[in-house]
């Protein structure tokens, strides 16, 4: 037995492979189920006793000899790079599979993107604001319907309640209580509002919301912004008209319609047969609002303006139901796939 085991050493002291095959073979040949080093094992069981100790840890040597060798085979097989299937250089790669952007986000960059060009700065805020950040420093009376619960959803009550913003206009409040004029920001988001779910509405919309104030910001300068807004937009061709409106945080206030750009202006079922679309909401901002955050009314005027994000990916692209943009199914979200 000596001698078998001595013979054994030496061989596997030489072992040698050129493939994971071959590396294999001779695993099964020297430890399979009837390899020469395991047959050894049901030879030593005959061992006499006085002999089991030098026997034993012989082969145990040799064993764990043949399973090391066996293993830095295998590593150097694999370090050449040249046999082993587990890499090969020559084979194509795996497609990498390329999300898409949701529409909201492409709609809300390109918006983004033109209001840089006229100098603005991204402003984003918290959706969990206080009473005093969404209403009472935007100028709302204490007993203004949108306070209500049937709004706004409310996270606690009591002097100045903590709700879910309803606009973002709360982030125009921080920008104006942080900074001097000139702010030129624009605020994207999202917003909460207690609201029935339907093709035309839901509890969860986004917004964007710009400001700016400096001296001499007139009415001129915000419909002439809105303009070209609209017409890097929408196309160069596009008309925009302004109604009166009303919110308590703008003074004037206005509506911001675009000619449609389905129908051109004929009338089509998108306008409703008048040939405009609502886009937005803007206006002077009130002085009340600019003292209320520590800005000198006497000295500096701006305007605001506000649109949800929702409804211009609908114009843009005729989605018909605002639903479509939250339900994530990939068959809408793929249309939108850019390069
Ligand atoms: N905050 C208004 C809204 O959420 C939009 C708006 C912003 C209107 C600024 C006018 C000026 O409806």
């Amino acid at each position: 037995m000596h001698e078998k085991i001595n013979r054994l050493l030496a061989e596997v002291e030489s072992l040698a492979a050129k493939s994971n095959d071959e590396i294999e073979a001779l695993r099964v040949r020297l430890l399979g189920k009837k390899g020469s080093i395991t047959l050894l094992f049901d030879e030593f069981k005959q061992v006499a006793a006085e002999e089991k100790r030098q026997f034993g840890q012989k082969l145990n040597t040799l064993k764990n000899l043949a399973i090391e060798k066996i293993n830095v085979l295998r590593e150097n097989l694999e370090g050449s790079g040249n046999f082993s299937p587990a890499l090969d250089a020559s084979m194509p790669g795996e497609p990498v599979a390329l999300g898409a952007r949701h529409p909201l986000s492409i709609v809300r960059n390109e918006i983004i993107d033109i209001f840089k060009t006229l100098g603005y700065a991204i402003a984003e805020g918290a959706e969990i604001e206080d009473d005093y950040h969404v209403f009472g420093a935007l100028n709302f009376p204490p007993e203004h319907p949108a306070r209500d619960m049937q709004d706004t959803f409310f996270v606690t009550t009591g002097d100045n309640p903590v709700l879910l913003r309803t606009h973002t206009s709360s982030v125009q409040v921080r920008t104006m209580e942080h900074g001097k004029p000139p702010i030129r920001v624009i605020c994207p988001g999202r917003v909460f509002r207690n609201e029935a779910i339907s093709a035309r509405a839901h509890c969860i919309f986004h917004q964007i919301e710009g400001l700016y104030i400096d001296e001499n910001v007139s009415f001129a300068d915000m419909k002439q912004s809105i303009l070209y807004f609209a017409r890097e937009f929408f196309g160069v061709d596009v008309q925009i008209r302004l109604r009166p409106s009303y919110f308590p945080f703008t003074e004037p206030s206005a509506e911001v319609d675009v000619s449609c750009n389905i129908c051109k202006g004929k009338g089509c079922n998108i306008c409703k047969h008048t040939g405009w679309l609502e886009i937005m909401g803007c206006g002077m901002v009130d002085p009340n609002v600019l003292e209320a955050s520590g800005i000198d009314s006497k000295k500096y005027t701006g305007f605001a303006f506000g649109m949800g994000i929702e409804r211009i990916a609908m114009l843009k692209w005729q989605v018909r139901d605002l639903r479509h943009y939250f339900e994530n199914d990939v068959r809408f979200l793929r249309q939108f796939k850019t390069v």
